[in-house]
Formats: C-alpha cells, structure tokens, sequence
C-alpha cells in the first residue's frame, strides 16, 4: 500500500505549477493571434493557450510525480498507482480570456484516494493564489478566508454559470427567473473555479451551477469547504458534475429549497 502523501508538499506542487501555468496564459495574452477550435458547442471553445498550460502541468507531474493518476480538461487521463490523481483546469474562463475580459485562472486538485485533499486556482492577472489543504483552512496569498455572509437570502449575493449546450442554457434561464427576484442579485463571471474562490473569500454569498466537469469545481469547491461554506448538491450528497451548491452554513438550506423551488436540478 502506497505511504499516504504529505499533502502540504502536493500544495506547494499546486502552487507552483499554477503559477507557471498563469504565466503562459498572461504571456500569450498579451501575443498575437490565438488559434481558437470549439468543442461541445460552438461556443464552447479551446485554445493552443489552454492545451500549452495543460501540457505544462501535465508534463511536470509526470515528471515529478511518475506514480500519480492525471485528468486534464483538454484530455489527459492517466491512471496511477500512488493513490493521488490530479484534475486539472489549465484555463477556466477561456471565453473571458479571447476577449481579454479579467476573469479566468488555472485551476489544480489533488485527490488521495478519490476524496479531494488539495486545492489550488490561480488566478494570474490579480496576482490572487487561492489554495487550501484538508484541515488547514483556505488561503488568498497569505491570508486566510472565512465565509460569513447576510443574515438571509433575500439580500444574498449569488454566483452562477452556464453550460455551452443551448437546451441546458434554455433550462439554467429559466430557473434564473425564480431565483433572481428572491435575492440581491446575481453575478455571471465566467470561470466556476473563481466563483468558488469568491464564495471563499466572501465577494459573493452563494453559488450555484449545473453541468460542469469535475476540473471546474474540484479546487474551488474544496477551497470554498475548507473556507467554513457548505458545499453539495440538491439531495445531501458532495458537489458533483449534476450540480455544485455553495453556501454559507446558515443559507444552506434556504439556498437548497429556493434552488428546488426553481427545479434546477431538472435535466438538461
Ligand atoms: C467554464 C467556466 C464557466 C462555467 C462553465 C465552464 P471553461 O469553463 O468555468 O464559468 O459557467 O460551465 O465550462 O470552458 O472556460 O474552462
Ligand atoms: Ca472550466
Ligand atoms: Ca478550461
């Protein structure tokens, strides 16, 4: 049976490798063209951008970490034997980034044993490292978050997304128009790992979204858990690919019930 790893050495691994990672991105920000396909829509788009970040952290944990399992949004998939897997984002808010709108960074988990234990997202035009250890709490650069959040939903500020497919956007409109009015308002940024990290960091009070990869919310779910919110689906079970909820503990539930109420669990 493999030693069970030192998980604050795996975060510093994160650290860095994030790191780099956001410099490929601003370095190509600043460049000329980008060549741009799309994948499961035709606005859901990839970039050389997003496959240079990905082959660069990929490429130094294959190095570093020879036993460990990978999963890579842009299609690295490897399993280990060391009882640690690494999901990876190399750039979450790919849209924001092609129209240089300031919201994207790179997102790294580290699972021991199929539980997330390690969390980090970088997001590099804000110098901001988001990072988080079982146990240890959740940190922006050096200082430690904790959610709070107002007394009720009603003046609650929540965060969403929407998937690429145009049937599952029409259903995520329409469970907006119940939620909208019931709170203070909502955000669309356009990179789920950031939103987490602002659940964490209190820049938003809630955060909902359906249909995601388990690269988008691996580390931003973790981080927002280690930061003090609750963290799930609609049913009590952990945060998934169906749908990730994130709350401060006294929302919860409110927040639960106002997402039932609008049927966002409801396929597609
Ligand atoms: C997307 C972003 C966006 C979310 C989408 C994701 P990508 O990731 O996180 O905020 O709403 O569901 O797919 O495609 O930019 O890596
Ligand atoms: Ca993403
Ligand atoms: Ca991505």
């Amino acid at each position: 049976m493999p030693a069970d790893p030192d998980l604050r050495a795996l975060r510093d691994l994160a650290v860095e490798l994030a790191v780099g990672a956001g410099k490929i991105l601003i370095e190509h920000l600043a460049g000329a063209r980008i060549d741009v396909d799309t994948k499961s829509s035709s606005t859901d788009m990839v970039t050389e951008v997003d496959r240079a970040s990905e082959a660069f952290i990929t490429s130094a944990l294959a190095q570093r970490r020879p036993d460990d399992g990978l999963l890579g949004e842009e299609g690295t998939q490897h399993d280990g034997t060391s009882g640690v897997r690494w999901v990876i984002d190399p750039l979450d808010g790919t849209t924001n980034y092609l129209y240089g709108y300031p919201a994207f960074s790179v997102s790294i988990a580290a699972e021991v044993d199929g539980e997330t234990a390690v969390g980090v997202v970088r997001d590099p035009l804000h110098d901001e490292t988001f990072s988080a250890v079982r146990g240890d709490g959740a940190f922006c650069n050096d200082r430690q978050l904790r959610v709070g959040g107002p007394p009720t939903l009603a003046t609650a500020l929540v965060a969403t997304g929407f998937a690429y497919k145009p049937e599952a956007r029409a259903r995520q409109a329409a469970v907006l128009t119940h939620v909208l009015p019931r709170v203070r308002d909502i955000r669309r940024a356009g990179s789920a790992a950031l939103d987490l990290c602002s659940l964490a960091h209190g820049r938003v009070d809630c955060y909902y979204e359906r249909g995601m990869g388990p690269w988008d919310f691996g580390a931003g779910a973790f981080i927002a858990k280690e930061a003090g919110a609750w963290v799930g689906d609609l049913e009590g079970g952990p945060p998934s690919s169906a749908i990730v909820v994130g709350a401060p503990p006294h929302l919860a539930e409110a927040f639960v019930d106002l997402l039932r109420d609008a049927e966002a669990g409801l396929a597609p």
